[in-house]
Formats: C-alpha cells, structure tokens, sequence
C-alpha cells in the first residue's frame, strides 16, 4: 500500500517504476491557454503526474505548460495514450514525444481496444524497447481483453486505466488486475462532475468538512488506486489536491463503496464507443 500521509503518495508497478497517485487529467481540455493553465496550475499545487492521451489533441499544451513550469522533467511522471484509431504505436507515440516535447513518456497506454485488444501490443513493446515509454499498459480492457494481451505478450501491461468511482465500483475488474499485478488507473472519478451532487456522498463531506469531490478523490486513494480528477479551474486543482490530510474510515468507505451501479462487473464500460 502507498503511504497516504506523504503529500505526494506513490505506487511501485509491477515493471519497477514508481507512479504518484494523484494525477492531473487533461480529457476534453482543449489545446491552449486553458489546458497550459491547468497543467501549470496543477505543478504549482504540488501534482506531479499529468494524463493526456493522442486522442485530446493537447498533448503540445501540455509540453508547453512542462517547460514553462520551471519543474524538472524528470520530476513529472507524463501519461499519453495510443488512439488505436491510428496504425502504429512506435511511430505514433515518437509524435507524441515531439509534440510534448520530451525524449521518453512515463507510461504509453492502449486507450481502447478498437480491431481487438492484440494487435497493436507488439508496437506498444517496441516504444518500450527503444526507450520512448517507460511503463506500458492498457485503457478500457474488460478481464478477457487483458488475459489475450498477457498471453501474446512479452511485457506485460502494469496499467489498466478505466473509469472508476464508488458508482463504478469495478471490483472483479479491480480485483483480476490487482492479482495479475496491474494497477488500476481511476478516470472520470468524479463523474465527469455528476457524482458531486449526490447526497450521499455531501453528507459524507459535511460530516467531515470536506467537498465531495476529496471525498470521492480520497476513496479512490484508499483504494490504491491511481486516480485522475480533471479541472481547469484553480481552485479546484487546488482542493482536489488537498486529499492527504484526511482519512474516510472504514463505515464510510463501505457507504461508498455500496453506492456502486455496475453490480461489481468485471468490464471495463457499459457500452463501449468503437
Ligand atoms: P471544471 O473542469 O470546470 O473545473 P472527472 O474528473 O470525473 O472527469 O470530473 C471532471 C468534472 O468535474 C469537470 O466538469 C470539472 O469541472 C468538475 N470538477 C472537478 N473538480 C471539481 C471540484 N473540486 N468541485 C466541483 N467540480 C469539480
């Protein structure tokens, strides 16, 4: 388990590369001033993990609000993403370190498993291999997608990032990734915003004088979980980031956890997209 006393908590992955648990997610953050602000905002809160992917078209904000940050790179564990809608993930993640503007990603994911979970692995192991991605793993993989891709592979995903919150409460999927030694990246924790008006989870924020946003940021953290809330406003980068000096105990982590809609499935998503 991270220690969640230390302000910036961190996991060791199973290829040996340690990710802090708090990341700053930059989905549907368009590319510019607002996406170069919240990255900047968030390194001067403290964030030392930023989440982008190929697909959110901001990858070059990102590198710009990087360089501009005055935080060393080696500081800064960067996440993008593969879009499988493109054809090669070598080729592809060499564009992405050119618009980022950095030699290597932290970690390089799958960001879903358009044509099948298999075949852009080999290419995903060569980004590895050369050196442009530190870690690799997968998005949006049901159990299933991730046993094909472990029984072709030869480095195996460490990741598997999905969308995940007390009402996304995954745990077989959870669960099969954590026994297979794959930790599980948190998106949209909050909802993309709708979780923060439940009841349930503001009265556990009142009692505790907290924002349900900590809350549900907070319960993932207790989880082990990587956890990737998006904002782009100061503020709330700010207050997502103050989810250290709290604990939720255990008859609250189980109110949450009993707010779970998906029967504790073993898939990824409902519905898939592609
Ligand atoms: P905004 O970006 O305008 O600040 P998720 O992380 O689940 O995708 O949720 C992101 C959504 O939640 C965004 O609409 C974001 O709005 C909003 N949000 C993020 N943090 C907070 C917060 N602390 N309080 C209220 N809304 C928040």
């Amino acid at each position: 388990m991270a220690d969640l006393t230390s302000n910036r908590p961190t996991r060791t992955l199973a290829d040996g590369n340690e990710i802090p648990l708090l990341a700053l997610g930059v989905w549907q953050v368009p590319d510019g001033p607002e996406c170069e602000n919240a990255v900047r905002w968030a390194l001067e809160a403290g964030y030392r993990h930023i989440d982008t992917a190929q697909a959110y078209g901001n990858e070059a904000s990102v590198g710009r609000a990087l360089r501009d940050s005055g935080v060393a790179p080696e500081d800064v564990f960067l996440t993008t993403k593969f879009n499988p809608g493109l054809r090669d993930p070598e080729a592809e993640v060499q564009r992405s370190l050119e618009r980022l503007g950095v030699e290597a990603v932290d970690l390089y994911i799958v960001h879903w498993p358009q044509g099948g979970p298999t075949w852009a692995w080999d290419g995903m192991q060569r980004a590895h291999e050369r050196g442009y991605a530190r870690s690799i793993g997968v998005s949006n993989f049901n159990v299933s997608e991730i046993d094909a891709v472990r029984k072709v592979a030869d480095v195996a995903p460490v990741v598997n990032q999905v969308q995940f919150s007390p009402f996304e409460f995954r745990r077989e999927l959870w669960e099969a990734c954590e026994s297979r030694g794959i930790a599980l990246e948190a998106y949209s924790p909050l909802g993309t915003g709708r979780h923060l008006r439940d009841r349930r989870v503001a009265d556990v924020a009142e009692r505790l004088g907290r924002t349900p946003a900590q809350v549900l940021i907070r319960w993932a953290l207790q989880r082990n979980l990587i956890v990737l809330p998006k904002s782009t406003h100061r503020d709330r980068i700010e207050q997502n980031a103050q989810v250290f000096d709290f604990e939720l105990s255990p008859g609250d982590m189980e109110t949450l956890d009993g707010l779970d809609g998906t029967g504790g499935t073993d898939r990824a998503l409902e519905r898939s997209w592609w």
